[in-house]
């Protein structure tokens, strides 16, 4: 199946004590398999939320997600979990490894849910040897550099063969030179996979590999 992801005119308002908080007002987006958007914008102007709509994480106050041509948001949530785990696959700034798993382990995480088992164990070896992380099977999160820590987390968010890869802020927490390597490293392996590919950054020189560039400006994207 040909990925999409078609995000139409969403729209995201916060109630708050003060009121409702107009965050998303009309933001699309539409992405097929194997293309690439960087997201960017100033602190708190809606890039998460925006990021959090597409994975299916955060319900919209309007507007309209399609992935692969239906409207996760129909359905129950136990189809919607499923349906997030198999075709959606996040990297946060802060990796959301769990520290008392092995890496092989938090790499196979998102395989527990589903019914298929077997090759699950030799797709994530050969996903940490992509990452270069294959002597690293058996280190604890925190036996980890931070880089290698994200590195993990790119192998975890395509362990199930996702249809849309997104990154929030991934590489945030690095310094440049491995901020580019594992931005390289995601790029190299949305190429083999080809999935849909949708990372915010507020490196300008990273947001630069991506094919598209967006800036969240006052609820709307505006291609840069
Ligand atoms: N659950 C929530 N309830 C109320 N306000 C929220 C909530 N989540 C985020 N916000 C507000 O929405 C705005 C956008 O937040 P966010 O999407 O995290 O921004 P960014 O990722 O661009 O920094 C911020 O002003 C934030 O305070
Ligand atoms: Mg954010």
């Amino acid at each position: 199946m040909t990925a999409t992801l078609h995000a139409n005119a969403l729209v995201k308002d916060y109630p708050t004590a003060r009121g409702s908080l107009s965050v998303l007002r009309g933001a699309s987006l539409t992405l097929n398999a194997g293309e690439t958007a960087a997201i960017m914008g100033p602190s708190g102007c809606g890039k998460s939320t925006f990021l959090n709509i597409l994975g299916t994480l955060e319900n919209p106050t309007g507007g309209e997600l399609t992935i692969d041509h239906c409207n996760p948001f129909t359905f129950l949530e136990p189809d919607l979990a499923r349906f997030r785990n198999r075709r959606i696959g996040f990297i946060f700034q802060d990796h959301h490894l769990l520290p008392h798993c092995s890496v092989l382990e938090n790499v196979l995480i998102p395989t527990l849910a589903e019914k298929q088992t077997g090759n699950g164990v030799a797709r994530a070896q050969d996903l940490l040897d992509r990452v270069g992380l294959s002597d690293r099977l058996d280190h604890r999160p925190a036996e980890l550099s931070g880089g290698e820590r994200q590195r993990v987390a790119i192998a975890r968010a395509m362990i199930n063969g996702p249809a849309v890869v997104l990154a929030d802020e991934p590489t945030g927490n690095l310094d440049r030179n491995t901020a580019e390597s594992v931005t390289e490293l995601l790029l190299d392996l949305h190429r083999s996979e080809s999935t849909i590919l949708v990372v915010v950054t507020h490196s300008t020189a990273l947001a630069s590999r991506f094919e598209r560039q967006y800036e969240l400006q006052d609820g709307t994207l505006c291609t840069r």
